[in-house]
């Protein structure tokens, strides 16, 4: 069992857990990944290390409540114990000095913050491209305000905060005056996919997170699997970093909508079951 030290509510859905686990903090890199079982009856679903402290021993994730799993762990209060937490998993974020643009999308968000911090710490010159559907959804706004950046950019689709529109737009304009050498993108499939599109116009690389559905995290499944440059890979093992021009996006999308139907069960299913759903 894994102890919640802190837990932070950053707007109505996404929070933040600080979790006791002192073997992981030592372990821990930017770009991997965590597997978490809320109680002993869940499933495992995977979070990326937002941050972690060795000397301390814990470990941080941010999450946003979209399903079942995520819900169950939202009614968790500090003091609470997580049956399970297994990590680090997957490889962590290759990151070369020079300029790059962290690219996150809605819930990517959290993804990206990790990635923009430890580029920032180890030197290089970092922008960010923040992007969500409305002003409500944007995650972590005050904590990359906080990074040196050389700048932040924000869009929403429907125009209530940044530029009206989509991280493309900001990123064209950077890969057109040539202020970036480097993307790294994470977000919905279709952000992923049009940033791709947009980089290779400009011959600009780009590294994407890919978000495959995971059951165990370590390569025995298959479940997480994706195509890459006309290859199969296991985005838990061999990602889930990868190059976003080589990624097959329509596979990718297909795959993570496969349970959406036993997703939605599983959903009806707690709210009548569960007397503390709200
Ligand atoms: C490597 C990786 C890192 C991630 N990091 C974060 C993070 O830091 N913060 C965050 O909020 N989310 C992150 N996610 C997504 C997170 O795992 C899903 O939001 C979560 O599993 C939803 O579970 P649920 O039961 O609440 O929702 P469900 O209703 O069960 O599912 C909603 C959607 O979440 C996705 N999902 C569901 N189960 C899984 C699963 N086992 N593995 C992967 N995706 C799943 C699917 O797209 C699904 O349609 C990450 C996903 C991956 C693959
Ligand atoms: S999650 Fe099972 S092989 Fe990757």
């Amino acid at each position: 069992m894994f102890k919640i030290l802190e837990k932070t509510q950053y707007s109505e859905n996404v929070y933040k857990f600080r979790v006791h686990a002192p073997q992981m903090a030592k372990h821990a890199h930017a770009g991997q990944f965590l597997m978490v079982r809320a109680n002993e009856t869940g499933e495992r679903v995977p979070f990326t290390f937002a941050d972690w402290n060795a000397e301390e021993g814990w470990i941080e994730f941010i999450f946003m409540v979209i399903g079942k799993t995520t819900t169950d762990l939202s009614q968790l209060n500090a003091g609470d114990e997580i049956a399970d937490v297994v990590g680090p998993l997957g490889k962590p974020t290759e990151m070369d000095n020079g300029s790059w643009c962290v690219i996150g999308g809605g819930v990517g968000l959290a993804i990206a913050y990790p990635v923009a911090r430890a580029l920032c710490a180890q030197g290089a010159k970092v922008r960010v491209i923040m992007g969500a559907r409305t002003k409500d959804l944007l995650l972590l706004e005050d904590q990359f305000r906080e990074l040196p950046l050389e700048n932040l950019y924000i869009t929403t689709d429907d125009g209530s905060y940044g530029e009206k529109g989509v991280v493309t737009q900001p990123l064209e304009r950077l890969c057109i005056d040539h202020e970036i050498e480097h993307v790294f993108a994470v977000g919905p499939v279709p952000m992923m996919k049009f940033s791709a599109l947009t980089c290779a116009k400009y011959d600009m690389p780009i590294i994407a997170s890919l978000n495959p559905i995971m059951v165990d995290g370590t390569g025995m499944c298959g479940c997480c699997r994706v195509e890459v440059d006309g290859k199969t890979k296991f985005a838990c093992v061999d990602g889930p970093d990868f190059d976003a021009t080589k990624v097959n996006w329509a596979d990718l999308s297909a795959r993570q909508a496969s349970y959406r139907a036993e997703e939605a069960t599983a959903m009806e299913h707690r709210r009548e079951t569960c007397a503390c759903q709200s």
